[in-house]
């Protein structure tokens, strides 16, 4: 649906990474874990097309959703300097979202800088449904990395990965993700971020036999599944639309090369 959003707030969280909550209560309350909106930036031609981002944090009740966003260019700049109150274009919920139920209880979510984004309903829906969750966050350094407190306060089992070793563990999130599952903390695996880390997860999780989703970003037009802009390959053969049938694939149904 496509509705104009109020902007309650919009504040800088971490180097480059900001969050803003939007008032939209009919995509608020139709929103689900993994999903994503298609924002509108400017009311002029450039940029032309919208921007996915996913939904951060969704509150029904209260008629919002937040979203976390990393400036990578022109629209997130001008995303950056929006100020509240004010009005946005909204079209949402938009994707298909991740699958919260798996036999087992242990669930590994891992996320690699701004891919961290969609996991917190991610974790909310877990541990709703009376899950152990474990969250492996990577950045490239402390500075990176956004408040992991919602987390823990959820019963969330924070881990941190930095390339340069200036926050938690000094290396990459995949070698926790190695940690977790030879303890035998992994009976799914969930997975967001950029396709390295992804590619590297999925291989893990392959090699161990466990199954799991991962939520892939292409570039996107209409996110309405009519463009064709958003093709993610498939190791079956063939593209789909990353819009309509992802962002999130189960595990073992991309093909990265
Ligand atoms: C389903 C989905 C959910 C997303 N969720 C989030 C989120 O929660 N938070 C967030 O910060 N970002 C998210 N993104 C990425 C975000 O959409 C892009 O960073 C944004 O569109 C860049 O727009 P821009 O105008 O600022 O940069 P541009 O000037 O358009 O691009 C800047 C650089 O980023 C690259 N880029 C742009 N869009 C993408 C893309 N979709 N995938 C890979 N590379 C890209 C460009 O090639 C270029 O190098 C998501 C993307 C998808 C597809
Ligand atoms: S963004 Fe248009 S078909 Fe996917």
């Amino acid at each position: 649906m496509l509705q104009t959003g109020i902007i309650q707030s919009n504040r800088r969280v971490a180097k480059d990474i900001y969050e803003m909550v939007i008032e939209a209560p009919e995509i608020a309350a139709a929103a689900r874990p993994g999903q994503f909106v298609n924002l509108r930036l400017s009311s002029r031609l450039d940029p032309l097309l919208r921007r996915p981002i996913s939904f951060h944090k969704i509150d029904a009740a209260a008629g919002t959703f937040t979203i976390l966003y990393l400036i990578a260019g022109q629209g997130t700049a001008l995303l950056s300097r929006m100020e509240a109150p004010s009005e946005i274009d909204v079209l949402g919920p938009l994707g298909n979202g991740w699958t919260c139920s798996f036999p087992g209880v242990h669930a590994v979510l891992i996320g690699g800088g701004i891919g961290a984004a969609p996991l917190y309903p991610l974790a909310q829906a877990l541990r709703d449904a009376g899950k152990e969750v474990q969250l492996i966050l990577g950045a490239k350094s402390g500075g990176s990395l956004t408040d992991t407190a919602p987390y823990t306060a959820l019963g969330v089992d924070v881990r941190v990965a930095t390339d340069d070793g200036s926050a938690g563990f000094h290396g990459f999130a995949t070698q926790l993700l190695e940690q977790a599952i030879a303890e035998d903390r992994c009976d799914y695996l969930y997975a967001c971020g950029p396709q390295g880390m992804l590619r590297q997860a999925e291989a893990i999780a392959l090699a161990h036999q466990i199954p799991g989703q991962v939520s892939t970003e292409t570039h996107m037009g209409c996110g309405l599944g009519v463009c064709l802009l958003c093709p993610s390959k498939m190791k079956a053969g063939g593209y789909k639309r990353t819009c309509i049938d992802g962002p999130v694939f189960p595990i073992g149904a991309l093909d990265y090369a």
